[in-house]
């Protein structure tokens, strides 16, 4: 085995909460490329079913979930013990990221997680309504509490692959579309000035753009919703309403979307849920597809981040932004079949793991659209075969997501009083340095395609042919 780069050292206890998909995959990444005391590593997850990891390795398990009453108590003294400053990776489901986020900056401890997921109960609540349950509402929460508790211990909101690492490939696609563009200025450094650049370069919007083809060995049962990663992270965000970070270039908007009264306004929402709204994009691989629009805070957070404003802060640009996401096959059909049986989920969930895949691979990248050489996309062709060769227990999805919590982890530690970031907000250089060996090839590819390919067909369509990369002719309709 080739000798892993030591990046940092967490001079205090590590937890881990959360021992699922993501958990097990990170594991060996913390093991490998951090200096820790392994006497004050603990899991903390309430279901004990691959505890044997943590025991071989002695590393306590306490096999326990965190509640809105208890978590206080559970990671208090986790995150306490013995000298040092403290590190607490958050990649579980139905726990609070707010209040855990918050807690452990109140006992100086570094802090992580994937997503802003709420306690359990938020996402199946039929008495909000539909803009209380958007990752827009998440976010501004997360937001606030920045706003109320500037500076300070560095919590990193949001670091997984998407949200995450595709923040730090915008950036990257902007800086390579500025060379081939011949935009000659400096590399941004601030926000303004990204937001600068993307305007500069005419970038009308952002797909998040994937495709992941990962294919069981054993076909999808009935009644079973597979996926390459948390089942009930996916549906969860798949039955929110889709979200979109809304492009200044829009002339028409869909008569079921919603805005926000309060917060950034970056992000308009549907009345419908993302898992079952379908977009017109483009990944290498497949060429054309469709993917669902799925809220993602990477939709909203980086919208935001590039938005350009005048003196009296109205937004004069920014790209439109959101998931366009082909997930595996299984996947797409575990979705059919759900939305099928009117959004009733599957009594079974199963997580493929990378010994149940046949081959295929997670194509992962950012289409940037609409500027003078028309659409460019940047990202990561992770293989299944690739990901078992270079770390353990995890399929290529999982790599793409552990590998960016590591990044995000080293960042911490090397900006240790940062107050809350988002991913937007790191720098892209670093984080992609740590990360890149473990994202198979990272490519860049334009293309001339645009959403009014082959359209309108056999049958009249609701287009605008003034400008291909409306929303109007990106939507499934
Ligand atoms: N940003 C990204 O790119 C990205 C990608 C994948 C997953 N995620 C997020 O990461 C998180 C983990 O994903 P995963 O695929 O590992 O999910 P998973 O479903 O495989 O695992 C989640 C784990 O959380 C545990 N858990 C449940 N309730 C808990 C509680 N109250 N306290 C502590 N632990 C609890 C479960 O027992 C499970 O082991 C999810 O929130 C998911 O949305 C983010």
């Amino acid at each position: 085995m080739s000798a892993w780069p030591v990046h940092a050292k967490i001079s205090g206890p590590i937890v881990l909460v959360g021992f699922g998909s993501i958990g097990k995959g990170v594991l060996p990444l913390i093991e490998r490329h951090f200096d820790f005391d392994r006497s004050r590593f603990v899991v903390v997850d309430p279901s004990d079913a691959d505890r044997a990891l943590a025991d071989e390795r002695g590393i306590e398990f306490v096999k326990a979930g965190l509640t809105r009453d208890n978590y206080k108590e559970v990671l208090g003294p986790l995150l306490t013990r013995g000298e040092g400053q403290g590190f607490c990776v958050n990649v579980s489901v139905d726990t609070s990221s707010l209040d855990i986020m918050r807690f452990s900056r109140e006992v100086g401890a570094l802090y992580i997680d994937t997503v802003v997921e709420p306690w359990p109960g938020f996402y199946f609540d039929s008495r909000l309504g539909s803009d209380a349950r958007t990752n827009y509402a998440l976010r501004e929460t997360v937001l606030a509490e920045r706003r109320a508790n500037p500076g300070g211990t560095t919590a990193v909101s949001c670091c997984g692959a998407n949200p995450g690492m595709v923040s730090w490939f915008v950036k990257r696609a902007l800086v390579n579309l500025a060379h081939d563009l011949g935009d000659r200025q400096p590399q941004p450094t601030t926000r303004e000035e990204w937001g600068e650049l993307a305007r500069r370069l005419g970038v009308k919007g952002i797909h998040i753009a994937e495709r992941d083809t990962q294919r069981a060995i054993h076909p999808k049962p009935r009644n079973v919703f597979v996926n390459t990663w948390s089942v009930e992270g996916f549906v969860s965000e798949g039955m929110q309403p889709a979200e979109l970070g809304w492009g200044t270039h829009e002339k028409w908007k869909p008569a079921n979307a919603g805005t926000h009264r309060s917060g950034c306004g970056a992000a308009i929402y549907l009345n419908q849920p993302g898992a079952n709204t379908r977009v017109r994009s483009w990944c290498p691989t497949p060429g054309a597809q469709y993917g669902f629009l799925v809220t993602h805070n990477e939709s909203i957070s980086i919208a935001d981040y590039l938005t350009v404003r005048d003196q009296w802060g109205n937004a004069v640009y920014r790209p439109t932004c959101h998931y366009a996401y082909h997930p595996s096959d299984d996947a797409v059909l575990s979705l059919h079949e759900m939305f099928g049986a009117a959004g009733r989920v599957q009594p079974r969930h199963h997580i493929l793991t990378e010994h149940e895949i046949e081959d295929g691979v997670d194509e992962l990248g950012v289409l940037l659209y609409g500027h003078g050489k028309n659409a460019y996309w940047y990202g990561s062709q992770l293989s299944v075969e690739e990901t078992r060769r270079i770390a353990p227990y995890q399929n290529a999805t999982g790599l793409q997501v552990t590998s960016a919590v590591l990044a995000g982890m080293v960042y911490a530690l090397e900006n240790p009083a940062l107050g809350i970031i988002e991913a937007d907000e790191m720098d892209y250089r670093r984080c992609l340095e740590i990360q890149s060996p473990y994202l198979g090839p990272l490519v860049g590819h334009y293309t001339d395609w645009t959403p009014l390919d082959g359209r309108p067909g056999f049958f009249p369509e609701d287009i605008d042919t003034s400008d291909p990369w409306q929303f109007r002719n990106i939507l499934v309709r």
